[in-house]
């Protein structure tokens, strides 16, 4: 995809754009919550991991792989706002962790030639944290709210004048005598980003010009990005060990990379440094990852399904309580690919491990005793075939 690359972005976006600034609660919880995940868990990495992560992430529309229709619709966007000078229409984006939500929207900065500054739902926690974040952006800022869905009830009610009107309502003095001060802020984007679209309020998702939708990338796009990963590492990687680990990385991102980086560190210990696909596969066995790209505890929690629950129906509270995990962790982290692969079926009676799942558990060598939901009956279709 061609951008126009016009000279509108001078040396003082360019010094801008050099003054990124990150909001520090984000790092550290993220950095946090992975203790708690597995390799495959396409949660933020170990502080280590973090820094050579944002050096493998793309800055350019021209750089980001995949997610086509999603960057040919921002493009736009984005030419069309920076060609009247102005700022971007609010941008939502969502789907399953890892899968380049922070990475657009310092994209969007920077396509943009402006600052981001990163926030997230969580770390708002009073209107007042909100007033000051926002009073604090330049004009056509972009203001990155991850976890969006998470913000508190009067939190979001500050958000919707400040997104809609560019205006920030402060109560002042209480009881009778208060009154309300409307002050102008400049013009700034938020990039709103959730793994759960359905639980934002109507009037937050009616306040974005536009909605994206990420998707798991396919087997070639994550190719794409071990190879030009490796690049950047300056490792060498054969192309059939590249799609090897593309077709272990759930496909996410984040998760081809950290694997990159972990059987890189294999093959520089056991072998010569290069990665071929026997060090992929050595690296793969002796973390524990089977072909489908699946980790211990995935495969836990299939397990859970079909030896503890009979297979299903089984709820997620259950299944959290049984594999001392989150409910939210389940639904965010693992449930996402699980479905994908069509291991897993959520119907309003809670999960069912399917046919391909307890054959995939068999193949490795579980226990999967019959399933106890009852097989739908066939109908007997004979029996309403009009007579004669
Ligand atoms: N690294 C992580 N995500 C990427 C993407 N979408 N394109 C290129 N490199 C990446």
């Amino acid at each position: 995809m061609k951008l126009m690359r016009s000279g509108h972005r001078g040396a003082i976006s360019s010094l801008r754009r050099t003054s990124v600034r990150f909001h520090a609660k984000l790092l550290d919880s993220a950095a946090m919550t992975d203790d708690a995940l597995s390799l495959l868990a396409a949660g933020a990495s170990e502080p280590g991991d973090l820094a050579v992560e944002g050096s493998l992430r793309p800055r350019t529309l021209d750089e980001y792989i995949g997610q086509r229709e999603v960057k040919a619709s921002l493009d736009v966007l984005l030419q069309a706002a920076r060609g009247r000078g102005e700022a971007a229409d609010h941008v939502l984006l969502y789907g399953p962790p890892g899968l380049g939500k922070t990475t657009l929207a310092t994209i969007i900065a920077r396509e943009l030639g402006v600052n981001v500054r990163y926030t997230s739902g969580p770390a708002v926690e009073r209107a007042g944290d909100l007033a000051a974040i926002l009073t604090a952006l330049d004009e056509r800022d972009v203001l990155f709210i991850d976890e969006i869905h998470r913000l508190n009830r009067a939190v979001e009610e500050i958000l919707y004048p400040a997104m809609e009107d560019f205006a920030l309502d402060v109560m002042i003095g209480k009881g009778p005598s208060a009154r309300s001060l409307r002050l102008s802020l400049k013009p700034f984007t938020v990039v709103g980003a959730t793994t759960r679209a359905g639980r934002i309020s109507g009037p937050l998702r009616d306040r974005f010009g536009m909605t994206y939708r990420l998707d798991f990338y396919g087997e070639d796009d994550l190719t794409s990005i071990v190879e030009r990963s490796a690049r950047i590492l300056g490792v060498e990687v054969d192309a059939d060990a590249a799609r090897l680990i593309a077709k272990r990385g759930r496909g996410t991102p984040r998760i081809v990379n950290r694997l990159l980086r972990r059987v890189r560190d294999h093959a520089e210990v056991h072998g010569d440094g290069r990665i071929h696909v026997q060090a992929v596969a050595e690296a793969m066995t002796i973390l524990d990852i089977d072909d489908l790209g699946l980790d211990t505890t995935d495969r836990k929690l299939l397990a859970a399904i079909v030896q503890k629950f009979g297979s299903g129906p089984v709820g997620v509270q259950a299944l959290a309580a049984v594999l001392a995990e989150e409910a939210d962790t389940i639904e965010d982290v693992y449930e996402p690919y699980l479905l994908r692969l069509g291991f897993l079926d959520r119907t309003p009676q809670g999960r069912i491990a399917t046919e391909p799942a307890r054959q995939h558990l068999a193949a490795l060598g579980f226990d999967v005793p019959a399933p106890r939901r009852a097989e739908p009956e066939m109908p007997a279709l004979w029996d309403d075939l009009p007579a004669g």
